[in-house]
């Protein structure tokens, strides 16, 4: 979701940053956890200049306009804390059982922090989506300094995926997206048309912990409490849209991998 001018009711000002008019923006609250996966200050008076600065690294992000189609509370966050919460992409990919000789997907797949080593690992047979333009030039920065390439890639609504990936997958992964994902049976059904018979969909997310337990780099991180989803959530969602448990892979320190098999 994308940061939006708001009124004084719901929102603060951030001095230290400017507007389009040179002002100090005005930042909806609930968009600023959305968007930096913290809470936001608690007072709608302006706060000191030094507290936004280290809150803010990106002050035109405050004013664009939310992207139609994203799905709520689910922006790229910043790459200092993702990094200190994922030290080891690669490993996690590996753990949910993507393997060498596998076609795969990465929906949803940001700045690309997951694509690059999914790349690597499948030797460029991977198809990378996302909503947002700005997402895939950055994931593309990311594939190319790794080394390797993807496919294709696709910007796009994560549901049109069946129809613009030409061949059938034998992997798909959806990471820190699905809390998101309003009709999350549909989007699943998408997925299923993708894969191959016994095709596998993983889906990695935050666990269902309360917000201020989820700590990355001293701040609360994360969507909101209540729109996180237990590992019986996403398998409920899954079984009932045609895919068979395989595992669950505990993800520490706040996360988990839900691997499902298309029953074909
Ligand atoms: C929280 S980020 C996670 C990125 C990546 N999967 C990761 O874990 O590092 C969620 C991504 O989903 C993308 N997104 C949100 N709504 C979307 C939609 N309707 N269709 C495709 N991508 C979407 C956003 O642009 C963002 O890049």
């Amino acid at each position: 979701m994308r940061l939006r001018p708001a009124r004084l009711d719901d929102g603060f000002r951030c001095p230290g940053y400017q507007n389009l008019w040179g002002a100090p923006p005005l930042v909806r609250r609930a968009d600023f956890a959305d968007r930096h996966h913290f809470d936001p200050p608690s007072a709608t008076k302006a706060l000191p200049l030094s507290a936004c600065q280290s809150k803010l690294p990106n002050s035109a992000i405050l004013e664009r306009p939310p992207m139609t189609g994203m799905f709520p509370a689910t922006s790229m966050p910043d790459r200092d804390w993702w990094e200190a919460l994922w030290p080891d992409p690669s490993g996690l990919l590996l753990s949910l059982g993507v393997e060498p000789g596998m076609t795969a997907l990465d929906l949803c797949c940001g700045d690309g922090y997951f694509t690059a080593p999914l790349a690597k690992i499948v030797s460029g047979r991977v198809y990378a989506l996302d909503l947002d333009p700005e997402m895939i030039v950055a994931a593309k920065a990311e594939v190319k300094q790794l080394g390797v390439s993807v496919l294709k890639w696709i910007v796009a609504d994560a549901s049109e995926v069946a129809e613009l990936i030409p061949e059938k997958i034998d992997f798909a992964l959806i990471a820190n997206t699905f809390h998101g994902v309003p009709d999350q049976p549909a989007l699943v059904k998408a997925v299923a048309r993708t894969l191959k018979p016994r095709g596998l969909f993983a889906l990695v997310n935050w666990h269902r912990l309360p917000r201020e337990q989820t700590t990355v780099l001293g701040q609360p991180r994360g969507p909101r409490t209540e729109m996180r989803m237990s590992p019986e959530a996403v398998a409920a969602v899954l079984e009932a849209t045609g895919f068979r448990l395989l595992r669950m892979v505990d993800l520490p320190p706040y996360h988990y991998g839900a691997v499902f098999e298309h029953k074909g």
